[in-house]
């Protein structure tokens, strides 16, 4: 069937956080016209104004886009997974003009979700198209140099959207059916976290055993095939990789099957910033402290990034405060929404700590400026403790 709608000339991005921003400008950078909508007046203010964009929170600036790019959150604010932003925007897309649009969900969604939804937008769910999006942000990689891969309801969805992305110079994958699209992002997304969680468990190991993580990893690494080496810390944060394998557990449990592996890693992500904080009372009470000042290095969800948002680091130090006094150490990240409870420092500590916990690295962090900060060194990136003098003998 040829398409009715080419070409496309005003693309408008739904949801405009981390992903939609990004979207938004890779076709703003295609010179088409486009338009961004978000229900958060105070998120449209902090975008401020972006050449050849609308930015709005009225629903109707969307009528005269011919594609919708979906990049609405699966989280509820309190962390869980959820849905409803999409119900709202269901309801809220009633008030469209009745037009053929393409839409295209950008968002991680659980398997089976993206045909439930053209369903809800009756007639106009003939266009529907599913290209999760893959986009890691600090990594310094375009959106755009990122293959999508792309599921669609129907032939004419699936040209469109090989189209639009072709036009942006995006390299896409097509995939049928469109629960391939789904499960291949979040297969990707648990890929990582058994991955991360293994090597968390294994630096656990080495700090144990008193040989350096990093060391065997990079070792490891020397082998030309099947090995992929992975960073250890304090576990994974964010709000992809640790929430969104939940929904590849809910799709298994619904087929009456258990995924020990991936819900070993779920648990076993949890669970990794409790074992450091035993290891580390352990540590300190043989020196008899109890509760030691403790500084933790890192407070984003990943290196080189300033967001904070489900940040491991974060959930570690709060754990650490019920028994130490702890204060948090990160030069670049986001300071605005920083949590209230937690004592954050920009600037490298001039004070002596009992403990320092890296939990994780930017790029320049001085490790050797914090190791005279403490007779304790944990450094979780590279799965090695150290401890320089003793401590109870220190001054
Ligand atoms: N952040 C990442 O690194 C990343 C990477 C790949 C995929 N994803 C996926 O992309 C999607 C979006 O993630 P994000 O990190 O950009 O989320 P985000 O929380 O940063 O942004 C979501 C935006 O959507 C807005 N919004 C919420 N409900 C809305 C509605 N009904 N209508 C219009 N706007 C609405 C919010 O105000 C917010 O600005 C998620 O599905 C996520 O899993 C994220």
């Amino acid at each position: 069937m040829d398409a009715h709608l080419n070409p496309i000339s005003r693309v408008g991005v739904v949801g405009l956080g981390t992903i939609g921003s990004q979207e938004l400008a890779l076709w703003q950078r295609t010179g088409r016209e486009t338009v961004g909508f978000d229900v958060s007046e105070p998120r449209i203010k902090a975008l401020g104004s972006q050449a050849g964009s609308r930015l709005s929170t009225r629903i109707g600036d969307l009528n005269d886009a011919d594609a919708l790019i979906l990049c609405l959150p699966n989280l509820s604010p309190s962390g869980e997974n959820s849905m409803a932003a999409f119900d709202r925007f269901v309801a809220d897309a009633q008030s469209l003009d009745e037009k053929e649009r393409l839409v295209v969900v950008a968002s991680t969604v659980p398997i089976g979700f993206t045909r439930e939804l053209a369903a809800r937008f009756g007639a106009n769910g003939r266009l529907v198209a599913h290209a999760p999006e893959r986009f890691d942000p600090g990594r310094g990689t375009e959106l755009g140099e990122i293959p999508r891969v792309v599921g669609a309801l129907t032939v004419e969805a699936m040209k469109l959207t090989i189209d639009l992305y072709k036009q942006a110079g995006v390299t896409t994958h097509p995939v049928d059916p469109i629960e391939v699209a789904e499960a291949s992002k979040l297969l990707e997304n648990s890929f990582r976290l058994v991955n991360i969680s293994f090597i968390n468990e294994f630096a656990e190991l080495c700090r144990r055993l008193g040989i350096v993580a990093a060391d065997v990893i990079d070792a490891a690494a020397t082998k030309p095939f099947a090995f992929m080496a992975h960073q250890p810390g304090v576990g994974a944060g964010g709000t992809c990789i640790p929430t969104m394998p939940r929904y590849l557990l809910d799709a298994a449990r619904q087929n009456g099957l258990e995924m020990p592996i991936l819900q070993d890693a779920v648990t076993g992500n949890e669970q990794i910033i409790e074992r450091v904080a035993g290891h580390l009372r352990e540590l300190l009470s043989a020196s008899g402290i109890e509760r030691g000042r403790v500084l933790v290095v890192g407070a984003s969800y990943k290196p080189n990034y300033p967001d904070a948002r489900a940040s491991a680091a974060i959930a570690f130090a709060r754990g650490l405060a019920k028994h130490h006094s702890v204060v948090v150490y990160d030069p670049i990240v986001d300071s605005a929404n920083f949590p209230k409870d937690v004592e954050l420092v920009r600037s490298m500590p001039e004070t002596r700590f009992d403990a320092v916990v890296i939990a994780l690295k930017h790029r320049d962090t001085n490790v050797d400026a914090l190791r005279q900060l403490s007779p304790v060194l944990i450094d979780l990136v590279r799965g090695a403790v150290e401890v320089t003098e003793s401590l109870s003998t220190r001054k």
